[in-house]
């Protein structure tokens, strides 16, 4: 069989191959490994059921909306707690609910955000948990 026109097949060969490479060449030559959110600070530890304030299917794809819920609640309407499906009564707080039981930012809330490329600018005010250093090397 003759190739009559290889131009086109290079043409798909090339951005094939581009297209297969990207997540190499967008990391700066480094293949980042898929996120792995870490669960146990101690607060999740002593959790008799190791919930979260909705289903973790929730809290993963939709976090951000429940922050956004909890901060118009809190700021507007001074509603400063929230109940869960279950009944468990929360905070409506970044720092005392979220950040109490996931205070393994960099572990956590970091790994994925980073990932992705994202850096909420919350923590421009309010305060991160403090970590020690031991604990940020995983
Ligand atoms: C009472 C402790 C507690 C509080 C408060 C809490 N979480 Fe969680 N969170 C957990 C636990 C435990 C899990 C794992 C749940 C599971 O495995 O079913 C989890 C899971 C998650 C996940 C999914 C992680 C994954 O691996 O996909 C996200 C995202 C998350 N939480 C964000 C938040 C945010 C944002 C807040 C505040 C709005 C918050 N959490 C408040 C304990 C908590
Ligand atoms: C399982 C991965 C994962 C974990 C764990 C996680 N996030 Fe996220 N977060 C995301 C993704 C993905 C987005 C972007 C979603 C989008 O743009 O639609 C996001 C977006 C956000 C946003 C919206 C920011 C913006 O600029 O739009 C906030 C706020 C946020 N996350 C807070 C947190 C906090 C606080 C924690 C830790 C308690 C946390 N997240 C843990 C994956 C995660
Ligand atoms: C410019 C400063 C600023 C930035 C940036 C900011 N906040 Fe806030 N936030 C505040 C202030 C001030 C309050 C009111 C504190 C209070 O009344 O308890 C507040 C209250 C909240 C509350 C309810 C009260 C509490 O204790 O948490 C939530 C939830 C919240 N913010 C989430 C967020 C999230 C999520 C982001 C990032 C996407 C963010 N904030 C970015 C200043 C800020």
């Amino acid at each position: 069989m003759k190739i009559y026109d290889a131009k086109p097949i290079l043409i798909g060969l090339l951005i094939f191959v581009g297209f297969v490479s990207m997540p190499f060449w967008l990391h700066g030559g480094k293949v980042s490994p898929p996120p792995d959110p870490k669960l146990d600070t101690p607060a999740i530890q002593i959790l008799e059921k190791k919930e979260c304030v909705a289903s973790k299917e929730y809290m993963r794809t939709s976090h951000m909306v429940i922050l956004n819920d909890w901060r118009t609640q809190a700021v507007r309407n001074s509603k400063r707690f929230y109940v869960t499906a279950g009944g468990a009564n929360y905070p409506a707080s970044l720092q005392r609910a979220c950040m109490k039981c996931h205070s393994n930012k960099a572990q956590f809330c970091d790994t994925c955000h980073n990932y992705i490329g994202l850096a909420p600018y919350c923590w421009d005010c309010h305060l991160p948990p403090k970590q020690e250093t031991a604990q940020a090397t995983k």
